[in-house]
């Protein structure tokens, strides 16, 4: 029976990456990258997503310093942002005299968001095969109508995720950042909802000793838990999303 494979060894040594060299991702390998991401599963064919490839020095800069100043987006040789895209399709309908009302109902909105989760992923792991690294910026939901104009988006088109690629520094050190014990989140037949009581306080523990590997002290998981999704402030602006969305034309209630 096999357990492993060089996808699954791949995928196990992932780690953010959020300092580069200053070497170019070619056009060569963005195309291959985005070329794997493009034979993910997409729901019913639709394809409802684009990424756009900012490699402008200035307009990085500009999109960095939109969303907070980040050096992880203006140093990256290149920085992918990844958008729910509907307007390829609203146009395929009005083409055949019909009403576009796709990104009206939130499934729609659903669909958008986890075809291109899906595909930014399998880019990212891509990447990865060919000895680059990454980050995911959700930053750049921090202020989608900046990015929206800085990148043009119509409507129908909503910018998700922000995606920093590169060739790792090897001077930034970080380690594999420790997940959940497997039996936190692997449930069998039913949900079980005590699963998580046993793996949270080994997370903990395992969590705290990564922060002090890399020198910082006293990082707690559940703080950071309880900082990010029970409190107004860790939605870093985001609290107003639906206000996002319509403004690029999903006005799902
Ligand atoms: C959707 C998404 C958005 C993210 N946004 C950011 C971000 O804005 N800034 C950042 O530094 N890291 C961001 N990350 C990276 C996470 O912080 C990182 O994956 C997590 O801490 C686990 O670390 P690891 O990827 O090194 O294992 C994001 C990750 C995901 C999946």
């Amino acid at each position: 029976m096999q357990t492993t494979s060089y996808v699954i060894e791949q995928q196990l040594q992932h780690r953010s990456v959020r300092k580069f060299l200053e070497t170019p991702v070619p056009d060569a390998q963005l195309e291959a990258i985005i070329g794997a991401a493009q034979r993910a599963s997409t729901s019913s064919s639709l394809q409802v997503w684009s990424v756009i490839a900012v490699r402008d020095a200035d307009r990085k800069q500009r999109i960095a310093d939109a969303l907070g100043g980040f050096a992880y987006i203006s140093t990256a040789p290149v920085f992918l942002v990844w958008v729910a895209d509907f307007a390829r399709n609203a146009h395929i309908i009005e083409s055949q005299g019909g009403d576009p009302e796709n990104p009206r109902f939130i499934e729609n909105t659903l669909i958008g968001a986890l075809d291109s989760g899906i595909a930014a992923e399998k880019a990212l792991l891509a990447a990865e095969s060919l000895g680059l690294g990454g980050v995911y910026v959700g930053g750049v939901r921090n202020n989608p109508a900046a990015i929206s104009a800085e990148l043009g988006l119509p409507k129908h088109v909503f910018p998700l995720v922000g995606m920093s690629i590169g060739t790792p520094d090897p001077t930034e050190g970080t380690c594999l950042k420790p997940r959940l014990p497997l039996g936190g989140v692997l449930h069998h037949e039913r949900y079980d909802a005590d699963a998580w009581r046993d793996a949270v306080p080994q997370h903990e523990v395992d969590y705290r000793e990564y922060y002090e590997g890399q020198g910082v002290p006293d990082r707690s998981w559940s703080r950071t838990v309880k900082g990010r999704l029970g409190t107004l402030k860790g939605m870093h602006g985001r609290h107003t999303m639906r206000d996002s969305l319509r403004a690029q034309g999903f006005d799902a209630e």
